[in-house]
């Protein structure tokens, strides 16, 4: 209904309104105190729930032995697992220590280029790159890590710069940083440790001051942080840093960061909730989050010793992203290239096949919603997604059925305003409402090279409820 004058009284209303709402803050003109409180009321920049999908790139010192797991070092030396110890005894000179690995990380076939062209054929809108893992090692020329990062040692290059230049020239990708507060065996952490934390030398001597200079000489738009070794964030100062993340820095307006940042912040504190590594907790969460899972399901970082069942299936990792984007949450997949700097054909086959995957399902998945279902209760590996302005929903479905008949239990179908389409084919599919309430979708009759894609497919209902 249209009406040509409003009435009075709604007239008068409309004029108050201004003075009936609270005044809307500018974003950027929010301050934030150095609280949990004050902190976690902040907005997440929208572009990361939109984003829905990114690359995490173990890389690092630990890439040289690539055998095992990037924590290598903590294995071998600190908990003297026999497989690592004998790895070395087998393949090392017997004074060889971890430190020695460090010239051998050469990057000689590291070009930032041809990365970041296959991460954008991945469809992913974001990368995490290891700037500094626990054993300590910085991809850039920190001037708080004495010989042991990227310029004085191994590549002699900035690897963080050529990489953010490079995304940032040639993606449009946002470019992220994930960065270990702890370290393994620094003196001072191991002094701080030994003072049961009363001490502070090594926050304030080498984990602060690396996080601005990282912060103001790369801007990552992801700051994820990682390590807290058992100290409280009061340790390492997260609010007060984060006060200045998100007040001061040159990414205040755009930067998101996740939730570990001391001792507890988990799954409670921060930014986006990560809760534990490969989370995906198959319900809706009420506080954005993040599913960081490898690829290779045993490690992180590049193993050598690695078999091609040690590799989630294409099929597994499509299951993984709807599940997650379902759910509310973001998936972060993790790869790990080669100490050569190289990424290797079966990480880059992945990678590609994501991207035929989103290039004909990314309406599904990009910018959705969560619906009020998020998977289906008759038909089981059906997922759902939502667009409300575009008063759609998207179903995904995991198995396609051998009767061509997919049943939905949750959505409701509306008589002559309801449309479903398979994302790919295009064509409208007839469709009857089940009894109760559902609806039975008439699959078109493709063969095998016929199907748009071959390991899930979205349907767009419109107009259901
Ligand atoms: C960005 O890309 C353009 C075109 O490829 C090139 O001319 C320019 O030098 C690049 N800039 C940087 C900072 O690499
Ligand atoms: C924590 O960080 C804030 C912001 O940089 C700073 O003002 C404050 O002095 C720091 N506090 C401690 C105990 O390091
Ligand atoms: C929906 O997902 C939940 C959580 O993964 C699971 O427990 C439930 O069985 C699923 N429903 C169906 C019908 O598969």
């Amino acid at each position: 209904m249209r009406s040509r004058e409003l009435p009075g009284l709604v007239l008068s209303l409309l004029l108050l309104l201004p003075l009936l709402l609270p005044p809307c803050p500018a974003r950027s003109a929010a301050r934030f105190d150095p609280t949990w409180e004050s902190l976690d009321a902040r907005q997440l920049p929208a572009w990361f729930d939109q984003a829905k999908f990114g690359i995490f790139i173990h890389w690092g010192v630990f890439s040289v032995p690539s055998f095992g797991s990037e924590w290598f070092w903590w294995y071998w030396q600190k908990e003297k697992i026999p497989k690592y110890v004998e790895f070395m005894k087998d393949n090392y000179p017997p004074s060889f220590k971890y430190e020695d690995f460090g010239p051998l990380f050469t990057a000689k076939f590291f070009n930032a280029n041809q990365w970041a062209d296959i991460f954008q054929a991945s469809g992913a809108k974001y990368i995490v790159l290891t700037s500094k893992h626990h054993e300590g090692f910085t991809l850039w020329g920190s001037e708080y890590s004495w010989n042991w990062n990227a310029i004085d040692e191994g590549p002699k290059r900035d690897i963080v710069k050529e990489l953010e230049v490079t995304i940032r020239n040639r993606t449009d990708l946002r470019f992220g940083l994930y960065y270990s507060l702890f370290e393994w065996f620094h003196p001072l952490f191991l002094e701080d440790e030994s003072s049961s934390f009363h001490k502070r030398q090594f926050p304030v001597s080498k984990t602060l001051p690396e996080l601005y200079e990282l912060v103001n000489t790369y801007q990552p738009e992801i700051l994820w942080s990682d390590g807290d070794g058992g100290a409280p964030d009061q340790y390492w100062n997260s609010t007060g840093f984060l006060a200045w993340l998100y007040n001061e820095s040159p990414v205040r307006d755009t930067v998101v960061t996740n939730d570990r940042w001391g001792a507890g912040s988990i799954c409670k504190h921060g930014g986006f909730y990560t809760c534990s590594d490969r989370y995906n907790p198959g319900h809706l969460l009420p506080h954005k989050w993040e599913n960081c899972m490898t690829i290779d399901k045993l490690s992180w970082g590049y193993r050598r010793n690695a078999g091609i069942s040690d590799y989630l299936t294409i099929e597994e990792l499509v299951k993984q992203l709807v599940e997650t984007v379902s759910c509310g949450g973001n998936l972060l997949m993790n790869i790990g290239p080669t100490l050569d700097g190289t990424i290797s054909v079966v990480f880059e086959e992945r990678l590609r096949q994501m991207g035929s995957w989103l290039r004909v399902n990314g309406e599904a998945i990009y910018e959705t919603h969560t619906w009020r279902s998020q998977n289906d209760t008759v038909t089981s590996d059906v997922w759902y997604t939502s667009k409300p302005k575009e008063k759609l929903v998207y179903a995904i479905f995991l198995k396609w059925p051998i009767s061509g008949q997919l049943f939905l239990g949750q959505p409701k179908a509306i008589l002559g305003a309801t449309q479903v389409k398979l994302l790919g084919h295009g064509q409208p599919l007839n469709w009857i409402s089940l009894e109760q309430n559902g609806i039975m979708v008439e699959l078109p009759q493709l063969t095998f090279p016929q199907m748009p894609c071959k390991w899930g497919w979205a349907l767009a209902l419109t107009n259901v409820i």
